[in-house]
């Protein structure tokens, strides 16, 4: 591998029907059956065949709402976050249906208690011999609140003080079985050791958890947020980070800042931390080919629809298409429930000289994540250059249809990365953790 020892990682992420891509569920191209097991159990062995890191499972605990809580746009236009499955449900299915991929969850610190989430997600690790993952997540908005019996989501800064204290509980429930304390003896009739099974600190959870350490010891940590105090929380938590950079210069930028909090603020090794880029491809046999599909994507997305969602989405009540963005993005900072998200939509807009018709356009098309068009070999240049020059250790792929767009990567840009050296061509090992540190 060219780069260092260390060859490329991938995370295929899935949350249908809405996908990247906003009209997605319209698409004849795209699977219908998506609340069934088979739809999540052959996408899993599909990003097995292409010896995905990892299959990713995004969440949210509400139906997204107008500023006056509305939530008639989302459910009337498929918008992003009307479905959810329980991500905790689909990452069992997987578990059962793969043998080697890693599987993703994502659950709320802000909403789910730490003792549950730690038994749920070991329990999902035990059953697919070590090769879970949390996504760590604080929640962003005031219709998740409510469904969970609060009245508005806390301030960003007081979330990432329980999410601290959430992990650290979490970790200390993991580990509350030290490794060796179940022996299995069936002869001296000890079945664990009880003095190697312990309590936790803190007041969030007494422990011990009911689950012994499993293959991978305990699932992998990983993270998303972009705020400077999220970003904090990823240096000293997460093995796995997603990103969303609009450059590569922003990638990378992103990336040197995590790893050198990792090291300087939490004395962690830089190398634990593999920092992954959000794209979006549309892959064609040829580029032409690519860029007949890209086309065709946009020319199915409804405007109407995508600029009220735009709406919804920075509860505005209504939107000049001719406006530029920007103005549009001022008027409305906050909205979102995410600084991180705002500063990119704001960053993007400026640079392309958006106007409010253009912004939501690119958020139905791909949500702003960096779009890569071509022929396997032309993606593969591109990732392999971002990869090459340090601004991403690996990627998480947006899938803009279920399943072509997946089958498209696995089959065309997966090989011909396998061909240049900087991606694995099989499995090495076991766990989730031992593909990451491969
Ligand atoms: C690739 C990616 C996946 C994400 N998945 C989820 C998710 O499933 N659920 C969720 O509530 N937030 C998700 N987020 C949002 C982040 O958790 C975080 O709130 C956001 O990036 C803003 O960061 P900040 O909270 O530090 O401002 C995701 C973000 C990214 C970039």
């Amino acid at each position: 591998m060219s780069r260092s020892a260390r060859g490329m990682h991938l995370v295929g992420m899935v949350n249908p029907p809405t996908s990247q891509y906003a009209e997605n569920w319209r698409n004849p191209l795209s699977r219908a059956d998506w609340l069934s097991g088979a739809f999540t159990a052959d996408l899993a062995r599909t990003l097995e065949r292409g010896c995905f890191d990892m299959i990713f499972f995004a969440d949210a605990l509400a139906v997204p709402e107008d500023g006056a809580g509305d939530y008639g746009t989302t459910i009337r236009t498929a918008g992003k976050g009307a479905i959810y499955l329980d991500p905790i449900a689909k990452a069992a299915l997987v578990a059962g249906a793969t043998s080697r991929i890693g599987i993703g969850a994502t659950v709320s610190t802000s909403f789910v208690p730490p003792y549950a989430i730690a038994r749920q997600l070991l329990s999902v690790d035990h059953l697919s011999g070590g090769r879970a993952a949390w996504n760590i997540v604080t929640s962003t908005t005031d219709a998740e609140a409510r469904n969970l019996g609060q009245e508005r989501i806390a301030p960003s800064g007081e979330r990432y003080d329980r999410a601290d204290a959430v992990v650290q509980t979490v970790i200390e429930l993991w580990e509350s079985w030290e490794p060796d304390a179940l022996v299995h003896d069936q002869q001296a009739g000890v079945f664990a050791d009880a003095a190697r099974v312990h309590r936790v600190t803190g007041s969030l959870s007494r422990g011990p958890l009911t689950l012994p350490q499993s293959a991978q010891g305990h699932p992998v940590l990983m993270q998303a947020g972009s705020s400077s105090r999220g970003r904090d929380f990823a240096a000293r938590w997460a093995e796995v980070v997603f990103a969303i950079g609009d450059s590569p210069e922003a990638m990378r930028e992103l990336r040197t800042e995590i790893r050198d909090r990792a090291r300087l603020d939490y004395g962690r090794d830089p190398d634990e931390v593999r920092v992954l880029q959000g794209v979006q491809p549309v892959v064609g046999w040829t580029d032409a080919e690519a860029e007949a599909k890209l086309a065709g994507l946009i020319a199915q997305i409804d405007l109407p629809s995508a600029l009220a969602k735009l709406a919804r989405l920075l509860h505005a009540a209504a939107l000049d298409p001719a406006a530029p963005a920007t103005e549009a993005l001022a008027a409305h900072r906050g909205a979102t429930g995410s600084v991180g998200f705002e500063d990119m939509l704001m960053a993007v807009s400026e640079r392309r000289g958006f106007t409010v018709a253009d912004l939501a356009i690119e958020q139905a098309l791909n949500q702003l994540h960096p779009q890569l068009v071509g022929s396997p070999a032309t993606i593969a240049d591109e990732l392999q250059q971002l990869f090459e020059s340090e601004a991403a250790d690996g990627f998480i792929i947006m899938p803009a249809l279920y399943h072509s767009s997946f089958e498209d990567f696995v089959n065309g840009v997966v090989p011909e990365l396998q061909r240049r050296g900087v991606f694995r061509r099989a499995y090495t090992g076991a766990t989730l953790r031992e593909h990451l540190a491969g």
